[in-house]
């Protein structure tokens, strides 16, 4: 591992404009299927989801408010089933409101699927979710999120936001991770 980031890239999965692309598209029927809500709420699910996040927000044109979660639930490359509530949302943030909770990716969809009964649990009138990238074939629970970016192969993803061990949030695109970096 050196200081080059785009050298641990194998690929390019997503460029910045296929991303802005996604993110428009996304902003634009999350504001149609919304514009009669009373209450929208914007939930990030922190860290992954903050560059999706910020860029999605700003392509919705209504009215919503924002609010921050974090869990964790995810060791290195292995998903675990043990979700760990680090940053929780105030119950009278999401009573009555339409929530869609944004996230940056579905792998094994434990997470998004406990986050969705939880937020349900607190009297949210109703509850959606929306992510950027979606692996379908690594699902073990049924879980089909209403808003998705992108569907990809069962490969391991970094950068806009996504991490390997805290590394490589801040590349602007989501590329491959080279398996050399994580297979030592
Ligand atoms: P799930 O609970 O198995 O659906 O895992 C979802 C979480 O695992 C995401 O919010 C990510 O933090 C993490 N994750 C899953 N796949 C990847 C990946 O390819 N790269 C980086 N993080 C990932
Ligand atoms: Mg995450």
């Amino acid at each position: 591992m050196n200081n080059n980031m785009q050298n641990d890239v194998e690929s390019v999965l997503l460029s910045e404009e296929q991303i802005d692309e996604i993110t428009s598209k996304l902003g634009k029927q999350i504001t149609e299927d919304n514009k009669s809500s009373k209450k929208l709420v914007l939930i990030c699910i922190l860290k992954g989801s903050v560059v999706f996040y910020a860029d999605l927000m700003r392509k919705i044109s209504i009215p919503c408010s924002l609010e921050f979660m974090r869990v964790s639930s995810y060791k290195g490359t292995e998903t675990t089933h043990q979700i760990t509530m680090l940053l929780d949302v105030e119950k009278k943030a999401v009573e009555g409101a339409d929530v869609i909770i944004v996230e940056d990716i579905i792998d094994s969809g434990n997470t998004l699927s406990h986050l969705k009964n939880y937020i349900a649990s607190k009297g949210a009138a109703s509850v959606k979710t929306c992510t950027l990238l979606d692996k379908p074939s690594r699902r073990v629970v049924n879980l089909t999120p209403d808003y998705v970016g992108a569907e990809i192969p069962d490969e391991f993803v970094i950068g806009y936001g996504l991490d390997y061990n805290e590394r490589y949030r801040n590349l602007p695109y989501v590329g491959i991770l080279k398996r050399e970096v994580y297979e030592k």
